[in-house]
């Protein structure tokens, strides 16, 4: 039983005297702090604090979380890593072998997260059998988000292929406006990156590539195709790109200055919290040539050992709210993101969220859902940063040519597995 930890007198008692429940501290890492994404983290620290525990914000800017991993990684060697940490995909698995997370299986077990939860998601949460993380969401990453306006005032229908991309975006820059809105950070770099693979090669060739890294596939005639393709677009980015976060890029297309964007969903997070409306103030369609497809992504925490029993059961209550229904709706609602928990009422959510709980059920099916290389799904953090040298290089100079990027991609993807 809990005490009713929403009064303080209920808190204060429950520091004093042992009746079970404990109120503890949990201090929690992510990279949330975009509008739409500080709104998300504000639902987890709000339904903590009803519980009676306290959330340390242990927040670090930038997209993607790359910085926040090297603030981890240096916390975690000095012996004092936060109590919980927004960590994902196959990293899950590389903190778990260091031996660095706690099980939660008993939180698991007494939820039936195994029943509540696609299989795809808990396989990515559990390390040798045992869960060790818990998800927040399901992001689909090859997503076009457009501005209807640009597209009405220059007359041209929303891209279906990267042909039909160029073609549109070409129009669009001689009406004067940016047509992609874009950020110089390797991540978006690799997200766009990912898309072109995806739309071009397909799911089949997207995985041969970034899930086997079959080599024959990296040096492929098409993919030296994908990296031309891939090229054309820095033709339609504007020349201040550089450094520019993803959240000022979605602006861009917010406020009208340019027609579309290539992000994953949290850029949702960020017209919800401008009031926009989907299907009337901006639009969200698959990424060119992947309405087949769906680039799964998805968010996590994993709980690191800690000590003292107040801060331990704060961890599990974190752990338990997460995957609640509650919870799930109220944060994926803000986020632009889909629950990962299955059987949630659809109501509240919006066309794009239909969309994409549709595609992901449908795409599951017929193995066009596959993990994103981008954001950490696919492969390891070591195979990842390589192939963000690779892409971004190639993107942002004249340096190589599609063939060279190909060969440099394939090497250097052998050389970090
Ligand atoms: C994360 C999202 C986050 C985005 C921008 C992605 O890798 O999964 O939760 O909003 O990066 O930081």
């Amino acid at each position: 039983m809990k005490l009713a930890k929403k009064s303080v007198l209920g808190v204060a008692l429950s520091g004093l005297i042992s009746l079970g429940a404990q109120a503890g501290n949990v201090e929690v890492l992510h990279y949330w702090t975009s509008g739409g994404e500080a709104k998300s983290a504000a639902v987890l620290k709000q339904l903590l604090e009803k519980e009676g525990h306290q959330w340390k914000d242990f927040a670090v800017a930038g997209g993607g979380g790359e910085s926040a991993m090297t603030v981890l990684k240096s916390r975690a060697v000095s012996g004092n890593p936060p109590s919980a940490a927004q960590i994902k995909g196959l990293d899950i698995k590389e903190w778990a072998d260091l031996g660095f997370l706690t099980q939660l299986d008993a939180v698991a077990e007494s939820a039936g997260w195994d029943q509540l939860l696609p299989g795809v998601v808990s396989d990515v949460m559990k390390y040798d059998g045992h869960y060790v993380a818990v998800p927040v969401n399901v992001h689909r990453v090859n997503w076009l988000w457009a501005n209807p306006e640009i597209f009405q005032s220059v007359g041209v229908d929303i891209p279906k292929t990267w042909g039909e991309f160029i073609e549109v975006a070409d129009k669009i820059k001689d009406a004067g406006y940016v047509p992609l809105a874009h950020g110089g950070q390797a991540w978006q770099d690799a997200t766009v990156f990912e898309a072109v693979v995806l739309g071009e090669g397909g799911a089949e060739f997207y995985h041969k590539a970034f899930v086997e890294h079959d080599q024959a596939t990296l040096t492929s005639p098409k993919m030296v195709e994908i990296l031309a393709t891939f090229k054309k677009l820095r033709n339609y980015i504007d020349s201040d790109s550089a450094g520019r976060d993803w959240n000022i890029a979605t602006s861009m297309v917010i406020n009208g200055k340019a027609a579309m964007q290539i992000m994953g969903d949290w850029a949702k997070g960020e017209f919800t919290a401008a009031g926009k409306k989907p299907g009337t103030d901006y639009l969200c369609v698959a990424a060119p040539g992947t309405s087949n497809a769906f680039t799964f992504n998805i968010d996590s925490f994993a709980m690191f050992d800690v000590k003292g029993s107040g801060s331990k059961e704060a961890q599990a209550d974190l752990a338990r709210l997460i995957m609640e229904p509650q919870f799930q709706e109220t944060f994926n609602l803000n986020k632009g993101s889909i629950p990962a928990r299955l059987g949630m009422p659809r109501a509240n959510f919006d066309s794009c969220a239909h969309t994409s709980m549709d595609d992901f059920v449908a795409t599951s099916k017929s193995g066009g859902l596959v993990p994103s290389m981008a954001h950490g799904m696919s492969t390891t953090s070591a195979v990842q940063g390589a192939i963000y040298d690779v892409v971004t290089n190639y993107f942002n100079s004249d340096s190589l040519s599609a063939e060279q990027a190909a060969d440099k991609l394939a090497r250097a993807i052998k050389a970090a597995i």
